[in-house]
């Protein structure tokens, strides 16, 4: 099958969060079934255009009320897929939309006034691109809002002048699928920005770009792609409902039929104790000897002492409300103090975002011993939290799928979780009377929950060891490959291309 990823990030070259590990992780599974993959993402100021290759013209993009955007394309292979059948990434530049800092704002201006057309513009380029390249996709696969009016392209543009001409146009046979991973994020803006998209007024009202009046950039997505999906199951179930459905669960309901969810996997060949090179030494489930060495320099690096029998809690998030930060580093009531105050243990942070929650952070470090915190992205020390911690804690509001559990789990590292989205469908409750089970759960997300429920797990630490010790073991030798998940997307794309 030849697929064309469309998205706003892709590891190694464009993250902010999960979506840029599954865009390449899944590209690069595909590919090694045999699968022609391509993927598009814009050429961000950030993404230096020596290590790329210009592919000679410029490229004409048609917009609303005759604008013609001219852009170039750089290309380069995806990283670690070999040269057999290595994934493309082609990257669309076009100066006055990504030359700058940010992927989607900057802490002046979180989210950029021009995003509608920024990332309009990007979803109609990938045509264009195709066009330029004689390479027409079997599937095009748009992931989250920034991508989704791909779909809404292909729909109402693409197949709408086929149709016109009645010939055997070019993406006659191309079909679409969109992955939400992130239901949180929409793309909502004034519909005075809807000319600029080409698209006619009656697209506007009939096929869910309209949104209380202003225009609703992945509800549109999900009224035009072929097929739907999500990132886990449990989420797939839990967006049909009001309360995670962020006023589309009826949308969701409606296209059903289309909808499922499909559990993300994790790149063994970047997240894996056993040839991790972030870490001081390896380690497997047969040989813990690594993981007691990365605690050691992970309280080193933290500035804490160096303590084997003291649990580590560690946490590696964005510092948003989807999270649990507010429960969590909340002023006056958030769990944090207490917990440190309290227990035994010693808590690490790393994590990014919002500027209270940074700040809060930064005032608590400076009252408690063991709760040390980093302020920025660093993906090494991401790295050396997974292996280094003996518990990771996620207090999320909501998880779409999550990946730094199932990161946490073949690290040997136990996760404390929110029972939500897809930390249900991957972390297995403890129970004491047995011993089995995978990590801690809590149900509701508030101050309370969290205290007692790392104090279970720190129980847990000082007085059932060997039920952590087996626990361990078990979530080591989880398979959460993404070859599994990768095959699921395909059997997407064929129901995707089967039905037309
Ligand atoms: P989300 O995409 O909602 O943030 P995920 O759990 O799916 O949540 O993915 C988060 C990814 O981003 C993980 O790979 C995690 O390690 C990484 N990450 C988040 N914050 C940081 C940070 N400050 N430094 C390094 N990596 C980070
Ligand atoms: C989103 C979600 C996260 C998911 C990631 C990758 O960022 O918040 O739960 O793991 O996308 O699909």
């Amino acid at each position: 099958m030849k697929i064309l990823m469309v998205s706003s990030e892709a590891v190694p070259f464009a993250k902010t969060g999960g979506l840029a590990d599954m865009v390449s992780a899944l590209s690069i599974s595909l590919a090694k079934l045999g699968h022609e993959v391509k993927i598009v993402i814009p050429r961000y100021y950030s993404i230096g255009r020596d290590a790329l290759k210009l592919i000679p013209g410029a490229m004409g993009t048609p917009m609303g009320g005759g604008i013609e955007e001219w852009s170039a394309v750089f290309t380069a292979d995806m990283p670690g897929t070999g040269k057999k059948n290595p994934v493309k990434v082609y990257f669309i530049d076009h100066e006055i939309f990504f030359g700058r800092d940010g992927i989607y704002g900057s802490p002046i201006e979180t989210d950029f006034m021009d995003n509608p057309r920024r990332f309009s513009f990007f979803c109609r380029a990938v045509f264009q691109l195709c066009r330029k390249l004689n390479w027409y996709p079997d599937v095009l696969h748009a992931h989250d809002w920034p991508a989704a009016i791909a779909p809404v392209y292909l729909k109402f543009a693409e197949r709408a002048a086929e149709r016109a001409k009645d010939s055997d146009g070019d993406f006659k046979k191309t079909v679409s699928v969109l992955t939400i991973h992130n239901l949180g994020y929409q793309g909502i803006y004034h519909k005075d920005n809807f000319d600029y998209l080409g698209l006619g007024w009656d697209v506007f009202y009939n096929s869910g770009f309209e949104d209380w009046g202003m225009m609703n950039m992945l509800k549109a997505g999900l009224y035009s792609a072929d097929k739907l999906n999500t990132v886990s199951p449990h989420y797939a179930e839990e967006t049909k409902i009001q309360v995670h459905g962020f006023r589309l669960d009826g949308v969701l309901r409606y296209r059903s039929a289309d909808y499922t969810g499909i559990l993300n996997g994790i790149d063994s060949g970047l997240w894996n104790p056993a040839v991790d090179t972030y870490i001081p030494q390896t380690y497997t489930a047969k040989d813990l000897s690594g993981k007691a060495i990365a605690k050691q320099a992970l309280q080193k690096e933290f500035g804490l002492p160096q303590d084997a029998t003291v649990p580590v809690i560690g946490m590696v998030t964005r510092l948003t409300d989807q999270k649990g930060v507010g429960e969590m580093f909340g002023p006056t009531y958030g769990s944090a103090w207490s917990i440190c105050r309290d227990m035994n243990l010693q808590l690490i942070l790393l994590g990014s975002g919002e500027h209270w929650c940074e700040h809060e952070i930064g005032s608590l470090a400076s009252r408690l011993s063991n709760f040390k915190a980093k302020i920025g992205y660093n993906e090494n020390i991401s790295h050396l939290i997974e292996a280094g911690s003996d518990f990771f804690l996620m207090p999320s509001r909501y998880e779409p799928c999550g990946l730094n559990q199932m990161y946490s789990l073949v690290y040997g590292t136990l996760p404390i979780v929110r029972r939500t989205g897809g930390l249900v469908d991957t972390v297995e409750n403890y129970n004491e009377a047995t011993g089995s089970g995978t990590g801690f759960m809590f149900d509701e997300l508030d101050p309370s929950s969290i205290y007692n429920t790392v104090g279970w797990a720190v129980w847990a630490w000082y007085n059932r060891r060997d039920h952590i010790e087996a626990m361990r073991l078990r979530g080591m030798t989880h398979d959460f490959s993404w070859e599994k998940s990768a095959k699921k997307y395909v059997d997407l794309y064929d129901e995707a291309l089967n039905r037309k």
